[in-house]
């Protein structure tokens, strides 16, 4: 496991398009720089040698076991096989969600800054998108505004909230409590919640994380839908591999009649089973000592810009490996901004306000990437916001 290793990605990699060309160092889509574990790319050159890529058995039985037992080993979270589902990606998942449980024209609640697409699905099925604003305190830490929560869930026309647990981009891990409240109040509202946990792994020494649905009372689970994945945590997005466990009979036929009857879409491709299997199985010491490098790689980052750029304030991370950086003290137009990291310094972050207007003059920073990469963005940054604007 050499997390410095500097590999050459392919010519498809989305998040270094074009990058080499313009001499830009790429921090932001969030995959990693990193080699998957052993296990994986083992497990994908086996199936490549079989040479024969035909049908699968798909989610079968003993598929869908391994999956559960590493969310049980890891989480203490048990749930019945028949209430696992298959998506090919979480956001796909989101998007077929909104369908299912709301009208065109109902809101769906946020809690911004936010993953982006959470707000482009919700508004692409023409839903509307209601925000609970996080609340922002002056270590740039965030918490949650449960009253407000509670006002927006109690609307009538609001059918129900996409959780976003660990936050990207805010990096909270949320809670006992803070889970607790969130589901109490959906429960009494008796509204439903998407949760989308694809973050679960990925969490700072000293830090749990803690599935939504176990901090909820029993008669509230059902309107819980929990998302979770092996793509973010073991690094094999392109793979398209995301899992969706629901409880409710009701949404379960649904789902069943909607996504695996019309649109047929019901299982992992041939390679994506197999490294699904590999990571659930067989990857638990290399997901250990990629948390250890990301809390590496934050300290780095942490010390590196209260010494360069003291007005900084970077929020504080406790899960995901990504970064939430206000830059207001040094920029204060969110256009500019943009145009100075990308043209002026070559660094390719992701702009603040794709999550919301919350997040204006911020940077999210993925720093899952060898720290060479990461602290030459840093000071290319740090020379550029110390010119003057
Ligand atoms: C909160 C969150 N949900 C979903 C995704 C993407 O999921 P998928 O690739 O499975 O659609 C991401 C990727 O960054 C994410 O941060």
């Amino acid at each position: 496991m050499d997390f410095e290793e500097r590999i050459e990605r392919g010519v498809d990699a989305e998040k270094w398009k074009g990058a080499k060309e313009k001499d830009e160092l790429p921090l932001w889509v969030a995959d990693m720089d990193f080699a998957c574990s052993d296990a994986i790319t083992a497990a994908l050159h086996a199936r490549a040698d079989e040479r024969i890529y035909g049908y699968t058995s798909g989610m079968d039985d003993a598929y869908k076991t391994i999956v559960r037992a590493y969310y049980e080993r890891h989480f203490g979270w048990h749930f019945p096989l028949e209430d696992l589902f298959f998506s090919q990606g979480i956001v796909q998942a989101i998007s077929i969600l909104v369908q299912l449980l709301s009208r065109p024209g109902e809101g769906i609640v946020i809690q911004t800054p936010v993953y982006h697409p959470f707000r482009r699905q919700i508004e692409a099925n023409h839903r509307t998108c209601v925000t609970n604003p996080l609340v922002r305190h002056a270590d740039g830490s965030y918490t949650m505004d449960l009253d407000d929560l509670r006002k927006k869930l109690s609307d009538p026309s609001v059918a129900g909230m996409i959780l976003c647990s660990p936050h990207n981009p805010v990096g909270r891990v949320w809670t006992q409590e803070e889970l607790k409240q969130v589901s109490a109040i959906a429960q009494e509202q008796h509204k439903w919640i998407i949760s989308d946990e694809i973050h679960c792994d990925i969490v700072k020494a000293g830090h749990t994380h803690h599935m939504l649905e176990s901090m909820a009372e029993e008669a509230a689970r059902d309107r819980i839908i929990t998302c979770v994945a092996p793509t973010k945590t073991f690094n094999i997005a392109g793979l398209e591999c995301s899992h969706i466990i629901i409880h409710d009979a009701t949404i379960r036929q649904r789902w069943k009649e909607f996504v695996i009857d019309q649109l047929c879409i019901s299982a992992p491709n041939c390679f994506a089973i197999s490294a699904a299997r590999a990571a659930y199985a067989d990857s638990d010491e290399w997901r250990a000592a990629m948390n250890r490098k990301i809390d590496e790689n934050e300290a780095l980052a942490r010390a590196f810009l209260a010494e360069e750029l003291p007005q900084a304030v970077l929020s504080p991370r406790e899960g995901t490996y990504l970064l939430w950086l206000d830059l207001s003290a040094y920029e204060s137009d969110p256009k500019r901004l943009e145009q100075r990291m990308r043209q002026n310094a070559r660094v390719h972050f992701n702009e603040g306000v794709m999550f919301g207007a919350e997040g204006a003059c911020f940077e999210r920073i993925n720093i899952a990437c060898p720290s060479s990469i990461l602290m030459e963005a840093l000071r290319r940054m740090a020379a550029e916001l110390r010119k003057q604007a």
